[in-house]
């Protein structure tokens, strides 16, 4: 067992963020450790420990930490100045790699994180749509607006479509807008959207939600149904663009949403989000195109700042080379295999639910392919498991592995040792 030790100033700065944040923390599951420095698929602690990374900022380090080249664009950055509330180079070409890259962009609007982008494309199925309800998919992630955070992790489901708010504060109002579909059932969905249509404003959805990908067809069938009725169908892409292709989630399973939100990979570790759709939606944030009660104002200190944006276009320009993403799917299915086999030799009911770039194992027996099927897995085993494993130096968020280009062969044989470690300590109950 690797013994994890915190030196006096790590113990005193996890002290002191006691007594100034809430919770001790800055509001994110991680364990208790605080990080010095990352660099490539590594990250430091305080208190000197190295970690193999797989929180990898919870998203935005695919091409690893302080990648050289990204360092050196935001160097040069640095010396002309860090934002302008202007239209700046930097900004304007990585708009126009969006619109290369994603299928549904053709327009964009830059924003400093996911949950602004979300609730940016939510506003702008309204304003187009002129109706105010959202579907969204029970179970589904999408930031920290009041519309976002419905059903997300119910307690307590209701029956669908009703809505169960997953914060204190958020207006009752917001929940009679908000309608709520089971992930991967397409007839159910089909029956809220056939009996609601005149009221949906958009839907939103993960196209892979969490860890669980689509079943085939379910994509397709939200695409036809929402075509049918004229409905925005909005791909929340912040977690999967670039990432699980350079087209993102919608160009890997080749279903076109009309709007979609990007985040984490396309700013490269700094904060910027976006908007991305058809121009029609799109046009609705442009005064000059609708009338003045269809105008949808969107503004934001540091939307588009030239910082994050050449950080973006660096990483974007480091993604499209050659052999890029065959490799980031195998070394994370290399990893994700080897998990699910030293479970399987161990006779822990086991799933490991995910793709290449992105997975988390589930303590159960059963199949996982909706919030209601993942809540059966066992999430206090999950929560030893991963602590075993930042013992044994390897780090990740408390639902996910982010794997990144950065991540070495060595990288690979040090987990599979570690899970190995892990899971001989878990069969023991040890922890
Ligand atoms: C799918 C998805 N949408 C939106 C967000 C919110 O992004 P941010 O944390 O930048 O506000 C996240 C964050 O993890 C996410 O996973």
């Amino acid at each position: 067992m690797a013994h994890r030790e915190k030196n006096p100033r790590e113990r005193e700065l996890l002290a002191k963020a006691n007594r100034v944040l809430p919770g001790g923390s800055l509001g994110n599951p991680a364990p208790d450790i605080v990080i010095d420095r990352g660099m490539g698929s590594h990250v430091w602690d305080v208190s000197g420990n190295e970690y193999i990374d797989y929180l990898l900022g919870s998203g935005p380090m695919l091409v690893g930490h302080a990648h050289p080249e990204v360092m050196a664009v935001v160097a040069e950055q640095l010396e002309r100045g860090t934002t302008f509330f202007a239209a700046n180079e930097h900004a304007i070409l990585l708009a126009e790699e969006i619109v290369r890259a994603v299928p549904c962009a053709e327009k964009v609007r830059f924003v400093s994180t996911g949950s602004e982008a979300t609730l940016y494309a939510m506003r702008a199925a309204r304003a187009f749509r002129g109706r105010d309800k959202i579907l969204k998919f029970e179970g589904g992630f999408h930031g920290m607006n009041d519309y976002a955070l419905m059903s997300m992790s119910p307690a307590n489901p209701a029956p669908y479509p009703e809505a169960v708010p997953d914060s204190a504060g958020i207006p009752r109002a917001v929940r009679d807008q908000v309608l709520i579909a089971p992930f991967n059932d397409i007839e159910t969905t089909s029956a809220i959207i056939e009996r609601h249509h005149e009221d949906i404003a958009g839907v939103i959805v993960e196209p892979f939600q969490r860890m669980i990908p689509p079943v085939p067809g379910f994509l397709q069938g939200l695409r036809e149904l929402t075509e049918h009725h004229h409905i925005p169908l909005i791909f929340d892409e912040v977690v999967t663009g670039f990432r699980f292709s350079y087209g993102g989630a919608q160009e890997y399973y080749g279903v076109t949403p009309d709007l979609c939100t990007l985040g984490k990979a396309v700013a490269g570790g700094f904060a910027l989000a976006a908007v991305a759709g058809k121009e029609e939606i799109m046009s609705h944030m442009d005064s000059g195109a609708v009338e003045p009660d269809a105008f949808m104002p969107q503004i934001g200190t540091l939307s588009g700042n030239p910082i994050a944006a050449v950080a973006g276009l660096k990483t974007l320009e480091i993604l499209r080379r050659e052999g890029t993403y065959p490799r980031l799917f195998a070394t994370g299915e290399r990893i994700k295999d080897g998990l699910q086999r030293l479970l399987d030799e161990a006779e822990i009911p086991a799933k490991v639910v995910g793709i290449g770039p992105l997975f988390d194992v589930f303590f159960t027996g059963s199949d996982v392919t909706d919030f209601r099927s993942s809540q059966k897995a066992d999430s206090a085993l999950l929560g030893r498991f991963n602590a075993l494993l930042t013992r044994e130096g390897v780090l990740k968020g408390s639902t996910k592995y982010y794997i990144s280009t950065a991540h070495s062969d060595d990288d690979v044989a040090q987990t599979i040792s570690a899970f190995e470690a892990a899971i001989d300590q878990l069969s023991r109950g040890s922890c």
